[in-house]
């Protein structure tokens, strides 16, 4: 497959067109921006680590009767994955409070949300991301009834799934963010599954394994990257792999 033209370019993450329309490769870059981009660097390898934690990631919900983008893992830090008419939705799933529930919220750090809570936002960098309901999703002829069902229903779904596998590798999912797009009117999880999407937070210290490390400055991101990517791709019962 030949990657051709740039179509669109965000803040890490580089999608292009090859020669079969229906493929795009997806590059993840080195970049990494917290705070709506105020906060902006380049990380030597950070792509790599997340195109390989989203590639497993996608490959298993796959085998586990999700439907998503991804085609195959091409070369390190990209992606092929099938053209999607993306919903602008950013669909987090929240197990436990954390950023901007406990800043927004009267919740405590660390309380456990059960049942998990999804929370709706709409992606626009120029309108930094409100939080809908599902009525906005639907005025704004975002999402049908039925679409918005089987999303929030997937998103639960998937948080089942990778919760229990994190967990096995001593890992506590507090929360992640999902994009969805369609695919001949069909709803396919699309954008990526990364340390930079993902809350992590390692069970026996409570340390992140995720983005927090570089927006709070709490460490070596690329170490904790690369933590994180070696425990996440380990067989299970790895945790001190
Ligand atoms: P949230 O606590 O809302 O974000 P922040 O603390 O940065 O204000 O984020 C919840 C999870 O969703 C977290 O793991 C990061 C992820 N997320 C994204 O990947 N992109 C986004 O635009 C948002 C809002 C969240």
């Amino acid at each position: 497959m030949k990657q051709g033209d740039l179509l669109h370019s965000g803040k890490a993450k580089s999608v292009y067109r090859t020669d079969d329309p229906g493929v795009y490769i997806m590059k993840f870059r080195d970049d990494i921006t917290a705070f709506d981009g105020e906060k902006k660097d380049t990380l030597c390898g950070k792509g790599v680590y997340n195109a390989e934690v989203s590639s497993f990631f996608f490959r298993y919900l796959e085998e586990h009767g999700i439907r998503t983008h991804y085609l195959e893992s091409t070369e390190p830090g990209t992606m092929a994955v099938r053209a999607l008419e993306m919903i602008p939705l950013e669909v987090i799933v929240r197990n436990i409070a954390a950023g901007s529930l406990v800043r927004k919220y009267p919740f405590r750090e660390g309380e456990p949300l059960d049942p998990p809570v999804i929370i709706i936002d709409y992606k626009s960098d120029a309108l930094h991301d409100p939080m809908l309901n599902d009525d906005l999703v639907f005025a704004l002829h975002l999402a049908t009834p039925e679409e918005l069902d089987l999303i929030k229903a997937t998103a639960l779904a998937i948080n089942e799934i990778l919760r229990e596998y994190l967990d096995a590798r001593g890992i506590t999912l507090v929360d992640f963010k999902l994009e969805f797009g369609r695919d001949n009117g069909d709803i396919v999880v699309g954008d990526e599954i990364s340390m930079d999407s993902m809350r992590l937070w390692e069970k026996e210290t409570g340390a992140s394994l995720d983005k927090d490390v570089y927006r709070f400055s709490k460490g070596d991101v690329m170490e904790t990257y690369a933590a994180a990517a070696r425990r996440i791709l380990s067989p299970s019962g790895g945790e001190t792999a």
